[in-house]
């Protein structure tokens, strides 16, 4: 066999697998062994590009060039369903399609409603070509790559399995609850904003411009509408049954019924087991099954009249609030907490809500000993919604009121202009505040001392090893070998990775210092204004002020980290041991202010660098780069490639189009490279 005929072998192949795997849930192979063959497909599509395909199993695993998407017109535009949220509501819509069908008999088809976002991919000839997002009905986002990494997803159709040769279906992608769970886990450890509900978190990601990003965040896709100008059936149930024999995901809780009392079964089973699924569900839709009738009943101009969503109740339970607790976090923000009597919600027992803020607490008038309703919704965390208005009347405990001193550390609570949120300013004194300082000096994007976690810096701190982060540095391998589990091999990986960080470049130490309002690009922009940590601890706010995109907020908070004493010494401990406490001489050489003040827009494919390295250097530079066009863009680093969407709205506002190799003259006009 030639190496072409390998290849297309092992797409044949690898498909199957992919789809017994993840579709049918039936292995057919070990995982160690299918990643054999994919690897040997990798190996030779390298050899073979001219047998390129976008639709080979090696795309699954995405990859961080792509980028901006292209906006595009669908076909037949995706309509949304009205919603019913009782019976009653169910009712009238049954018996209005009764009424218009004239009493002809039909069926409708009831299935899950999935809390996802909707996708509509087109097949041609019995491949994916494109995907698209919503968008607000009309025009929808490309999202074709990131889709290629959805695994049940199929990519290339099972042959010889009698699907049109053009088609369209729709459906949900989703992010499992397992998933999910793992993400916000991950997020929270890197201190990066947690995400509300899998929806939200499954939208986030397949927007995402890295698809290897989408890959790795393990998202799902459940399809629920086939549209065709040739579909295999009249039904719309059998039409799902038969492009689950294509290899598309169709949900198995799907049922044809003939009365209104079935449809009630099906909800009123579905409200319970729901709890069970692996996805997210919001409620149940219903079709009338036949297209023809379908036809018949038409549309409004929203959605159509043949189909119905029914939204589930958010439970909510009444039960007893105790008191209200205060809890800081690791920037020193205070949440209020509720704590309340036992109550079985959604399957699980609910004994604490989170209160949000100072001005969410205060407006539900909370007093202790208060009857209220408690809610878990789409959001994972319960919420009080209401004290309950059947106990209006009830004699009422101590009012509750906001805390003005820190219960950690007794610090008397400030409030920062336009945050919602108080916190405790003691930074070093506080426990929790020393804590979270630490994990965010450790955390990947400072200094990136992956081999100690949380856990660990919790106990160090808890057990008096460490005070700080400049601690770490002190630390040796006899201090922690065999002490709370660590054996010698990790106690040296330790303290080898310790050691390790001090070669991060001076722009990640600023940033792991923690100084508040400075992020990671913040400190990017202070190294390369002032060079070194003694330049940026001497500047005045008027010398703060002067830096581009400095603002009162950060010029404040980065005077009041130096002026303190116990910063100054914490700067001259890491100094000490050594440190990176100024840019590099390369970092210096490759920067300028050749691009200061501009705001620059990356589209498209290059060849010189990564889109990576062009933001760095336009960072590095002076200029900003950002995601989307608008009147404010300076110009377009314009690659291959670039959508037509994207072309058309710069041409639109007069930005001009440069060349990456005009870009990189202007950078460094005497390179004739
Ligand atoms: S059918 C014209 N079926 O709910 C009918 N939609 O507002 C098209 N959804 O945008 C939709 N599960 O994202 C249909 N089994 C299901 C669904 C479903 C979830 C979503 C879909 C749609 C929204 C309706």
């Amino acid at each position: 066999m030639s190496e072409q005929e390998r290849i297309l072998q092992l797409r044949a192949d690898l498909h199957r697998h992919n789809h017994n795997y993840y579709v049918l849930n039936q292995p057919s192979i070990s995982d160690q062994e299918f990643d054999a063959l994919l690897r040997e497909l990798a190996d030779l599509e390298s050899r073979h590009p001219e047998l390129n395909d976008p639709n080979s199993p090696t795309q699954r695993v995405g990859s961080d060039l792509a980028g901006d998407f292209e906006t595009v017109r669908h076909q037949r535009p995706m309509l949304s369903l009205a919603n019913t949220y009782n019976k009653q509501e169910v009712t009238e819509f049954y018996e209005r399609v009764r009424d218009a069908l004239g009493g002809e008999p039909f069926e409708i088809c009831c299935e899950l409603k999935f809390d996802g976002l909707s996708i509509a991919l087109h097949y041609e000839h019995g491949a994916l070509v494109r995907a698209l997002t919503r968008g607000d009905g009309e025009q929808g986002d490309d999202v074709t790559s990131a889709v290629r990494t959805i695994r049940t997803v199929p990519l290339l159709l099972q042959q010889g399995a009698g699907w049109p040769d053009s088609f369209e279906i729709r459906g949900e992608v989703l992010m499992p609850w397992a998933s999910f769970e793992a993400l916000n886990r991950d997020r929270e450890a890197r201190e990066e904003p947690l995400f509300a509900n899998p929806r939200n978190a499954a939208s986030g990601t397949l927007k995402s411009k890295n698809t290897a990003v989408v890959a790795e965040r393990h998202l799902d896709a459940y399809l629920y509408y086939l549209l065709g100008d040739t579909l295999p059936a009249d039904g719309h149930y059998e039409n799902l049954q038969e492009a689950k024999r294509w290899g598309f995901k169709v949900s198995d809780a799907m049922r044809k019924v003939q009365s209104l009392q079935e449809i009630f079964d099906f909800i009123d089973y579905w409200d319970v087991e729901r709890r069970n699924l692996p996805v997210a569900t919001d409620g149940i839709v219903l079709k009338v099954n036949s297209l023809r009738q379908q036809r018949t009943l038409g549309m409004t101009a929203k959605s159509p009249r043949w189909a119905i969503a029914y939204k589930f109740q958010a439970e909510r339970q009444s039960t007893i609030l105790r008191e209200v607790t205060f809890q800081v976090g690791r920037t020193g923000a205070v949440t209020p907490v509720a704590n309340m009597d036992p109550v079985q919600l959604s399957g699980t027992i609910v004994r604490r809500a989170t209160l949000h803020n100072a001005d969410f607490m205060t407006a539900l008038d909370l007093h202790v000993g208060d009857h209220v309703l408690v809610e878990k919704g789409g959001e994972i965390i319960p919420k009080i919604v209401c004290v309950d208005p059947d106990f209006a009347d009830a004699p009422r405990g101590e009012r509750i009121t906001f805390i003005q001193r820190c219960p950690e550390c007794g610090a008397e609570l400030v409030r920062y202009e336009d945050e919602a949120a108080w916190y405790c300013p003691n930074e070093t004194g506080c426990p929790p505040q020393i804590r979270g300082r630490i994990e965010h000096f450790v955390s990947r994007r400072a200094m990136g001392i992956d081999a100690i976690g949380p856990e660990t810096i919790d106990d160090y701190v808890s057990r008096g090893l460490i005070h700080n982060y400049a601690d770490l540095y002190q630390i040796t391998a006899d201090q922690i070998n065999g002490q709370w589990g660590t054996r010698e091999r990790s106690a040296q990986k330790i303290v080898a990775a310790i050691a390790a960080s001090r070669e991060v470049p001076f722009e990640r130490v600023l940033f792991a210092l923690g100084i508040r309002f400075v992020g990671e690009t913040t400190a990017k922009t202070l190294a390369r204004a002032f060079h070194d940590i003694d330049a940026l601890a001497r500047a005045t706010l008027n010398d703060l002020l002067a830096v581009n995109s400095i603002g009162l907020v950060i010029a404040e908070s980065v005077m009041r980290w130096f002026r303190d004493a116990d910063n100054a010494l914490l700067i001259e401990r890491l100094r000490a041991y050594g440190l990176q406490m100024s840019l590099s001489e390369e970092a210096l050489s490759a920067q300028s202010e050749r691009l200061a003040g501009l705001s620059i827009v990356i589209s498209g494919v290059f060849v010189h660098h990564s889109r990576d390295e062009y933001k760095a250097l336009i960072e590095q530079n002076g200029g900003k780069n950002v995601g989307s066009i608008s009147k404010k863009t300076s110009f377009i680093l314009a690659g291959e490639n670039m959508g037509p969407a994207k072309r058309e709205k710069a041409e639109k506002l007069g930005i001009p189009l440069v060349t990456e190799d005009e870009f990189l003259q202007r950078l460094n006009p005497t390179s004739n490279d």
